[in-house]
């Protein structure tokens, strides 16, 4: 039996404007979806993976389909080398912690351990790119790069893409909150590209305005300058609102997050309902906005990045 694991993530910086080329920093997670794959009379795909309720029945077809392009990118016939999969871990399948990728990954390098075939790094996240399209409709690679490699990581778009690992002085400690409803990626990054072309002044300035952030980001990072990084992640939820992505229980979290002594909360990832993240440095304000956005009903991951 071949098992192969895919990290979940959470996007720090630069949501749907990585799409467009824009800098994107974003941190693999410790939570991951594992993978194994073993002969079978037919093709099958168990996905035993914890879920927000609804999840993987409304992805089932955006599964099948991303299975396919696997498949296809691998050379490997379903039908005549039919194989079991089963998707299981600790990573709950939901939207904006980079579930899809985290999948895409692991059965990557579960079927390229299964096949024999090259199972390095550059070429698992080339498969788990190919099977995130599914998902995503125009993905811009940063999620299957983070489920490939982990850590904290630079990110551009771009022929080829540009990827950086970043030195975090300090780690940040965040919590994520879950609103429990299942964002479309495809459908959100769909929407920005048309609401971008209907409006081509004012998206040029929030795009810039989201690359400025970037980069003021990523030295805040480096220096460890962690007030810094809470305004950043409030600008960048502005834009992230100006462009459409928010919407009414992501700003809730992020009132109870800011109300609560979070120096800083933003969505992360698709958006439309998904997770968000507060920045909360400290054990005891993680521990306190992480309670309060339970007690509302909220699921909650507290965890540290970089
Ligand atoms: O919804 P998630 O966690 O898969 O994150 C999507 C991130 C986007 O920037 C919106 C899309 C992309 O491909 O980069």
């Amino acid at each position: 039996m071949a098992v192969g694991i895919g990290f979940g993530k959470v996007i720090l910086f630069g949501e749907h404007f990585v799409v467009h080329g824009i800098p994107g920093i974003v941190a693999g997670i410790n939570d991951r979806t594992i993978a194994t794959v073993e002969n079978s009379k037919k093709f099958e795909l168990i996905d035993n993976r914890p879920e927000t309720p609804g999840y993987k029945a409304e992805k089932l077809e955006q599964q099948r389909e991303s299975m396919k392009l696997i498949f296809q990118k691998m050379g490997i016939d379903a039908e005549s080398k039919p194989v079991k999969i089963v998707l299981w871990g600790n990573l709950l399948a939901a939207t904006g912690v980079g579930a899809s990728a985290a999948s895409c990954a692991a059965i990557a390098r579960a079927l390229a351990g299964h096949f024999g075939q090259d199972s390095r790094d550059e070429r698992i996240n080339e498969i788990a790119f190919e099977g995130e399209k599914a998902y995503h409709g125009n993905p811009s690679g940063i999620d299957n790069t983070a489920a490939t490699y982990g850590g904290l990581l630079w990110f551009i778009r771009g022929t080829p893409n540009r990827v950086e690992r970043i030195a975090c002085k300090k780690p940040i400690d965040i919590v994520m909150g879950n609103t429990g409803i299942t964002g479309d990626t495809k459908k959100a990054v769909e929407a920005v590209k048309e609401r971008k072309e209907n409006n081509p002044e004012r998206f040029e300035k929030i795009f810039e305005e989201a690359k400025e952030i970037a980069f003021k980001a990523r030295k805040a990072i480096e220096e460890g300058n962690i007030e810094e990084i809470g305004k950043l992640a409030n600008k960048n939820q502005g834009l992230l609102r100006e462009i459409g992505v928010s919407s009414g229980e992501l700003e809730e979290l992020i009132g109870i997050a800011l109300e609560q002594g979070a120096i800083g909360a933003k969505l992360t990832g698709g958006g439309m309902g998904g997770y968000m993240i507060a920045v909360t440095p400290g054990k005891e304000l993680q521990e306190k906005v992480a309670k309060s956005m339970q007690e509302k009903g909220y699921q909650t991951i507290k965890t540290s990045v970089g």
